[in-house]
């Protein structure tokens, strides 16, 4: 039961007594107190419970890394190797991060527990973020890396103002859907947990001195010559670590974060992550979610809930009595466009949810919920795969990688033995690509696609109230279909690089490109240079290796800014590559962007595709889903939409987009088929029959919803000839068909 740890002459061996020590050391450091030990034993310990005893076995590792002169590899590889659950760890190790007994069920848990059978923690909500590549900690333990010559880093503000200043060129090809379709699903697969204060706002750094702050703080330096903040004489922004977390089996080793929501695609920013979230949002009456019904006397459709639960917690500048909106995820207003993306999901689950009740008067509101959340999420996942993932990655990367989605029948590449957990790198640097999208202003248009309106996008941060004026989340859909995302390029928009959050009388706000940069660094992650070896890509030997990856000034400004190549960061040479043919990113992002989704996919037991478990749809039903496109979703929930391109995210024409399908019902057939006649629950599946209880066993588990083929057609009026194209677009002037590509254009 000893470790013999590498490193100090081979012949180091660490009892299980040391760690006992080092453990009670660090307690004593920390001052861990009684009361979280104790919150560690509840089904859903608080990330600030994990964080208080993360924090005692990091202090272990440094006190063990002291004692012993461990190396960085002793220190990354070997202490992480010991059982900890026979030592005193045994009694701070959160009771969820135990081994549990999983029961299969036809619908994912919350927390996406027990979604691997073997590993019921992974890709779970509170487990610990994955790496692409070993830690990169200066110390090895938990302070972020230096320069490779020892030296201090570029502080991440000088790297945004001279890398990344605006100069705002708009994308030929993109609509802003599909950034805020990026901003939606990164908010249902990560979360990193923020360091907050009592009333669960974000702390504050810089109004302290150095030895009155908390001990997460890890303020950005402003230099004094900075273009923007020297108007303002501000030479510190606040910033924060995110929480330490826990791996499975709470072993020592270097500082890990936790991710506060399950990686898997499973629709968790419209459901919630935890039981008592997943109830405040329901109606517990027809499966419905909360909704509010606002202006049904004018014909509108419900918008969300609003938030009276913590009312300024993700919200700012709240004028009285009115208050933001609620949803899965507590980032809902952190820009209005993605507040309109949840109402959409909120009220397409309550359109499905209708139908099912309509269709199954026998079933339950716990039925009907259940059902309609399990549709919705594969809803999510095709639109995800289909429309979303091949625009970002390319054709070649999506068939390089296995991505592409089956056309018919079932899927087989799930593969128990791959952790679907998010990996650092991609939460702080590659899947934030989208931050280089934003557009400077949001624009609202009309049904008949002339623009109405130009709001500046640091105006929408986190301040959704202009929702409440009826009618007006039309225009906002309309916007994000007709508006032109800005380009992938170095550039980000200074409304978040000069203003984001920016608090009402001041001029400035935040920088969010300085803190991709500091949040990638404080994690561990090692630069970009690391990241294109491990993605087979040549490592650059010097600056100038990098002319032809990325634009020639943007190799200069680097060799003027870091000291060696291997120093840049991630984030913000990932955003200057060169994107990939037909893509919008560039070799390096695409490469930790497609593995990502490919173990979301091949490790997700309910991935819609999959056959043969009790969470499997029906062929037939899977066809259906497999109709389903982004367009159609906005149709339906929009309040009025007449037409809309059919390959929503895709601008269909350079001046603006082509309007291809006329969306009328007759012209379209907008259900899942959900159909009395096409979605009736076998007769022998009676509610008494359909046990939806986690103990479900598969032999008692009518896996088909009795959906034959002949009972669920494809409606007859979906037929291409059928499709009622605009009388004002002839098929000779389409930019843009199903098939056709951007690439294309
Ligand atoms: C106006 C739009 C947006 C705003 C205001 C915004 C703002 C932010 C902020 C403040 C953070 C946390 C920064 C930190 O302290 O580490 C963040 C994180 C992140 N953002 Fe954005 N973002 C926007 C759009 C997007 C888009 C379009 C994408 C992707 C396509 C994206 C992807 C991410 C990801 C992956 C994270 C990490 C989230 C986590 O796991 O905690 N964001 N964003």
């Amino acid at each position: 039961l000893k470790l013999r740890a590498p490193g100090v002459g081979g012949e180091l061996c660490i009892t299980y007594d040391d760690i006992n020590n080092a453990i009670h050391e660090a307690r004593r450091h920390v001052g861990h107190p009684h009361r979280e030990i104790h919150e560690l034993s509840s089904d859903l310990p608080k990330p600030k419970h994990i964080a208080s005893a993360a924090l005692v076995l990091e202090e272990a590792t440094r006190i063990l890394a002291q004692r012993y002169s461990l190396s960085y590899d002793a220190i990354v590889n070997g202490l992480p190797q010991i059982d900890t659950s026979k030592t005193a760890v045994k009694a701070i190790c959160p009771t969820f991060l135990k081994p549990v007994k999983c029961e299969i069920s036809r619908y994912r848990t919350l927390t996406g527990m027990c979604n691997n059978l073997e590993n019921p923690s992974w890709g779970s909500a509170r487990s610990a973020m994955l790496r692409y590549l070993p830690p990169a900690y200066s110390d090895g333990i938990s302070v972020p890396r230096r320069a490779v010559d020892g030296s201090e880093l570029p502080t991440p503000r000088a790297i945004s103002f001279v890398m990344h200043h605006d100069v705002s060129q708009h994308d030929q090809q993109l609509c802003n859907i599909l950034v805020a379709w990026g901003q939606m699903i990164d908010h249902d697969m990560t979360f990193a947990s923020p360091t907050l204060d009592e009333k669960r706002m974000d702390i504050e750094c810089c109004k302290y001195p150095h030895q009155l702050r908390h001990p997460n703080c890890m303020p950005i330096d402003i230099p004094q010559d900075d273009p923007f903040y020297k108007f303002f004489n501000k030479k510190c922004m606040d910033f924060a670590r995110t929480l330490p977390g826990m791996r499975p089996g709470c072993t020592l080793g270097p500082r890990f974060q936790t991710n506060q929501i399950s990686s898997y695609i499973d629709g968790n920013f419209i459901y919630g992550s935890q039981l008592e979230d997943a109830n405040r949002l329901r109606q517990f009456r027809g499966g419905f979610l909360k909704s509010a019904p606002l202006y049904r006397e004018l014909g509108l459709k419900d918008i969300l809930p609003m938030k009276t639960v913590d009312p300024d917690v993700g919200c700012s500048a709240r004028p009285r009595n009115v208050y933001c909106f609620d949803a899965g995820d507590e980032r809902v207003n952190e820009q209005l466009v993605l507040s309109v993306m949840h109402t959409i999901w909120m009220r397409e689950h309550n359109r499905i949810a209708e139908a099912l009740g309509q269709i199954n008067p026998h079933w339950d509101d716990e039925t009907i919920y259940q059902e309609t959340r399990h549709i919705v999420i594969a809803e999510l996942q095709h639109i995800t795969y289909k429309e979303f993932v091949p625009t970002i990655l390319g054709t070649e990367m999506m068939r390089k990688y296995g991505l592409e989605l089956l056309s018919h029948g079932y899927y087989d590449g799930y593969d128990p033995k791959i952790n679907a957990g998010v990996r650092s790198a991609f939460q702080t640097s590659a899947f934030r690509f989208g931050h280089s999208l934003l557009p400077d202003v949001t624009e609202r248009y009309n049904k008949f696609h002339d623009k109405l309106e130009s709001i500046r996008l640091s105006l929408q941060l986190r301040k959704p109230y202009d929702l409440y004026k009826p009618g007006i989340i039309d225009s906002f859909l309309m916007g994000l279909v007709n508006q032109q995302s800005n380009r992938m390029d170095p550039e980000v928009t200074t409304e978040v690089t000069n203003h984001l959050f920016e608090k009402p009388g001041e001029r400035f706000g935040m920088d969010l490109a300085a803190l991709n940069i500091q949040r990638s660094r404080e994690h561990g992650n090692p630069g970009y240079n690391y990241y294109r070896e491990y993605c087979g890509l040549p490592k650059a030997r010097d600056f100038y290796d990098l002319i032809g990856i990325m634009p020639n000034t943007t190799v200069q400004k680097y060799s003027q800014l870091y000291k060696h190549v291997d120093d840049i960061d991630l984030w913000s040479a990932g955003i200057s590559e060169y994107h990939l043919p037909n893509a919008v990113v560039g070799p390096t992002f695409a490469c930790l962007i497609a593995e990502h989704f490919t173990n979301i996919r091949r490790g997700d037991r309910f991935w819609y595709e999959n056959g043969g478990w009790p969470s499997s749809f029906s062929p037939e039903q899977l066809q259906e889903i497999r109709n389903v496109q982004l367009c159609r979703v906005l149709c339906e929930n929009a309040d009025e939409m007449d037409t809309i391109q059919l390959d929503a995210m895709l601008v269909a024409h350079p001046q603006g987009c082509l309007l291809l399908i006329t969306v009328k019902p007759e012209n379209y057939n907008l259900s899942l088929n959900v159909k009395p006649e096409n979605y009736n629950l076998s007769p022998t599946v009676k509610p008494e029959n359909y046990n939806l209880n986690p103990t479900v066993k598969p032999e008692n588990y009518n896996l088909s919803l009795n959906v034959k083929p002949e009972n669920f057609n494809l409606s007859p009026t979906v037929k291409p000839e059928n499709y009622n194209l605009s009388p004002t677009v002839k098929p000779e002037n389409y930019s843009l068909s199903p098939t056709v590509k951007k690439k294309k254009f």
